[in-house]
């Protein structure tokens, strides 16, 4: 046992994993592998919430697992695994589903997002933040990283908590939002004014971790920016620049101040071709790493996560059993 705070995060295996999921989210979790006990899961049952198609989604799952380790995931510091590989995750969630009132989650706005862009509702897209706060209770988690979107999902799994403590006992400590100083707030390339995101059809919208350093340079080229010359942080008249700048100092480890400093008139195809060379000396060392890795090794080492996880997760549901009135007869 250690002293450390516990953390936990969950990233979806879908899609590529682009910039915007690597300064956003991903580097801060490397980090906190020096300060906190770290529970990193790739969260497989969640992406099956939406229509998928296995054997794609099998090898879409060990890619996400191999990004992340490219990236920095140590699975000596974190306990890193396949959330559909710990059974005590999907336990728990039927027992806090069935004390998560029908008016809180159709209060979801993801779950509302969602519907009203067209993908078909099911029980499971319904009830995925209850799997949710399974991921993080069933650790009993301190804090966890996330980004804005998962804000209220958050919240729900603290009201969750306190719901279950108060008829069961102390059994699940309230977990805190974990929100680093800065994070990066990366938005589309091609439309600035939103996120940058795994579903845009449009495939300049964004960098990939692994894009080689040619993809790289061109992408950030034609990063929409405006007719006015000047290089200035200024999100609402100048939403593509300060995008770039924002990657810009992510990337370098500059302040916004210095690099606009440096760069104010020298033009955007200068700008931009420096944005372009810090992106790749950040990505470079993640693709080069991610070469490195073998597939068997990392099934391998995921397999061990597993059954690590699966040894935690089972003495703490024991907890859950005794308390609830299902320990073993
Ligand atoms: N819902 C999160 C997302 O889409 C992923 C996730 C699942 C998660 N379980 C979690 C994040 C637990 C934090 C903690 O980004």
């Amino acid at each position: 046992m250690t002293d450390k705070k516990r953390v936990f995060s969950g990233l979806q295996p879908t899609g590529d994993i682009h910039l915007g999921n690597y300064l956003g989210a991903l580097k801060n979790w490397v980090k906190l592998q020096d300060d906190y006990d770290p529970v990193y899961c790739v969260v497989d049952l969640h992406a099956i919430t939406v229509d998928y198609d296995p054997a794609i989604y099998q090898r879409e799952r060990l890619e996400a697992a191999k990004v992340l380790m490219a990236c920095g995931i140590d699975p000596q510091r974190s306990l890193f695994y396949f959330q559909s590989q710990v059974p005590q995750h999907t336990e728990l969630s039927w027992i806090l589903g069935t004390m998560t009132p029908m008016g809180v989650l159709n209060r979801m706005t993801q779950y509302k997002d969602k519907v009203d862009k067209g993908i078909a509702a099911n029980f499971g897209l319904f009830a995925y933040p209850v799997l949710m706060a399974a991921d993080i209770l069933l650790y009993r988690a301190h804090l966890v990283p996330v980004g804005d979107d998962q804000k209220q999902h958050l919240e729900m799994t603290r009201d969750i908590a306190e719901r279950f403590n108060n008829r069961f006992g102390e059994v699940f400590p309230i977990p805190d939002p974990l929100i680093p100083e800065h994070t990066a707030r990366v938005m589309s390339l091609s439309d600035p004014t939103s996120k940058m995101s795994k579903s845009d059809p449009n495939l300049k919208s964004r960098v990939l971790v692994l894009d080689s350093p040619d993809v790289i340079r061109k992408k950030l080229r034609s990063a929409v920016t405006d007719s006015d010359p000047d290089v200035r942080y200024d999100w609402t008249a100048k939403p593509g620049v300060s995008n770039l700048l924002e990657i810009f100092s992510a990337c370098s480890g500059r302040t916004i101040d210095d690099l606009e400093g440096e760069y104010q008139s020298s033009g955007y195809g200068v700008f931009k071709d420096a944005v372009a060379d810090a992106v790749i000396a950040e990505l470079a060392p993640i693709s080069k790493a991610y070469d490195a890795l073998d597939d068997g090794e990392v099934s391998a080492l995921m397999a061990t996560g597993a059954a690590r996880a699966r040894d935690l997760a089972e003495e703490y549901q024991e907890e859950v059993r005794r308390v609830t009135g299902f320990a073993a007869p």
